[in-house]
């Protein structure tokens, strides 16, 4: 393994086996017959390294295999083909109270954790303090982590990821988990972390968090290496794929599990009267109505130019406002620009999808439309920034 490398991964494949048993009534059963397994690549030639010292970023669709690359890299998951090599030890973070024991205490899961981790005991007392600090625990450490909220769950792992001296960490989109504060303590340790010459690989939906925190990024597409190198492209090439995969489903209608109950166009918050200046700041506000409960929905946005090119796009989960479980009604607004577009018309799609992007919910393909009015610079192709909300209609 070369020097410089503190992680060497070298086209790893991942086959999962998965099992299709949909048929529910016994006449079905019998009718279909033995459940059949079919064969899915989460991972294919995966090549890369992860520099010693550097801060590796991760992105990619949800489903691309960001978590199960963590997994065969932390040792969890055996790759099918291929290998990964590291060195020092490893610390990694990966989904919520993954390494915890719901029966054991706080207390009793940090020294099982900070063991599994190489920890002696008497190491783990003299960083204890620290950990119930970080994780702002006092009072709780008694208390079964069965009885802990997600957010607990996260400042827990993470204060001991941080605190068992690990040479590599990998943490896998908790820091868009618990409240400001906390993601704020997060991002300066992960920086003490950067400086202290520590190696870390971050997989994360906040795409800015990747431009401003990593040295280098990959972005996975469906188990490949579609991107690789400096965070800017890596981060400019995901933007353009989130906009082509909104393209992919602009033709089918949807199945309204939850659906576009109104959308509107703002400018503030008045409805859009004539054409946009340049600068201004659209507000797409879009209000939904779930017809049953349908977990984690994601609302996306594309707009085109007259000449239907595409012009930028958004969602609410690479927005980092994720709507959870849905029921009832809920209002998304996308505020988009100041808009350095050129002068003309412009039409917006809006898509209600699954967070895995496979299933449409509702479509409604460029049925909105505004003008700008003029703007210096014909630039061909621009990013606008995006902020995305959600609230109570
Ligand atoms: N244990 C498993 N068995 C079958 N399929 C899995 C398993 N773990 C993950 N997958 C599938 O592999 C793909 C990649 O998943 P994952 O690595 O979790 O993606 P990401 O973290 O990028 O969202 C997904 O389609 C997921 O459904
Ligand atoms: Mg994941």
């Amino acid at each position: 393994m070369s020097a410089s490398a503190a992680i060497e991964v070298r086209d790893v494949s991942k086959r999962f086996r998965i099992w299709r048993e949909k048929p529910t009534s016994l006449k079905q059963r019998l009718l279909a017959g033995r459940s059949r397994a079919e064969d899915f690549w989460a991972l294919r030639d995966v090549t890369f390294d992860v520099p010693s010292g550097s801060s590796f970023g991760l992105i990619g669709h949800n489903g691309s295999g960001k978590t199960t690359l963590l997994k065969v890299i932390a040792g969890i998951l055996r790759p099918t083909t291929g290998s990964v090599r590291q060195r020092g030890r490893l610390a990694a973070l990966l989904e919520l109270g993954a390494g915890f024991h719901p029966e054991l205490t706080g207390r009793e899961n940090v020294y099982l954790n900070a063991s599994f981790l190489g920890m002696s005991r008497r190491e783990t007392d003299r960083v204890y303090d620290d950990i119930v600090g970080f994780a702002e625990l006092e009072g709780f450490m008694e208390t079964a982590v069965k009885f802990y909220s997600s957010g607990m769950l996260v400042r827990l792992g993470f204060a001991v990821a941080v605190h068992v001296d690990p040479d590599v960490l990998l943490v896998d989109e908790v820091l868009a988990v618990g409240d400001e504060a906390f993601q704020a303590r997060c991002i300066e340790r992960v920086q003490r972390f950067q400086r202290e010459g520590r190696t870390i690989v971050l997989v994360t939906h906040a795409l800015d968090q990747v431009r401003q925190l990593c040295d280098l990024a990959v972005m996975l597409d469906h188990g490949r290496v579609r991107a690789a190198g400096a965070p800017d492209d890596v981060v400019r090439d995901m933007r353009m794929a989130i906009l082509r995969q909104d393209l992919a489903f602009a033709h089918e209608e949807g199945s309204k599990e939850v659906e576009i109950d109104s959308a509107a166009l703002l400018v503030g918050d008045d409805p859009l009267g004539g054409p946009l200046a340049p600068g201004d700041v659209l507000t797409i506000q879009v209000d939904l109505r779930a017809n049953e409960p349908v977990d984690d929905p994601v609302v996306s946005f594309a707009l085109h130019d007259a000449a239907n090119r595409f012009v930028v796009g958004g969602d609410t989960a690479s927005s980092g406002v994720p709507l959870g479980r849905l029921e009832g009604k809920r209002r998304v607004r996308f505020h988009v620009g100041p808009l350095p577009f050129v002068a003309g018309r412009y039409w917006v799609t809006i898509g209600v999808h699954s967070r895995d992007n496979r299933h449409a919910y509702h479509v409604q393909d460029q049925r909105y439309a505004f003008s700008v009015e003029s703007a210096e610079g014909g630039r061909e192709q621009v990013f606008v920034p995006v902020r995305a909300e959600v609230s109570d209609p």
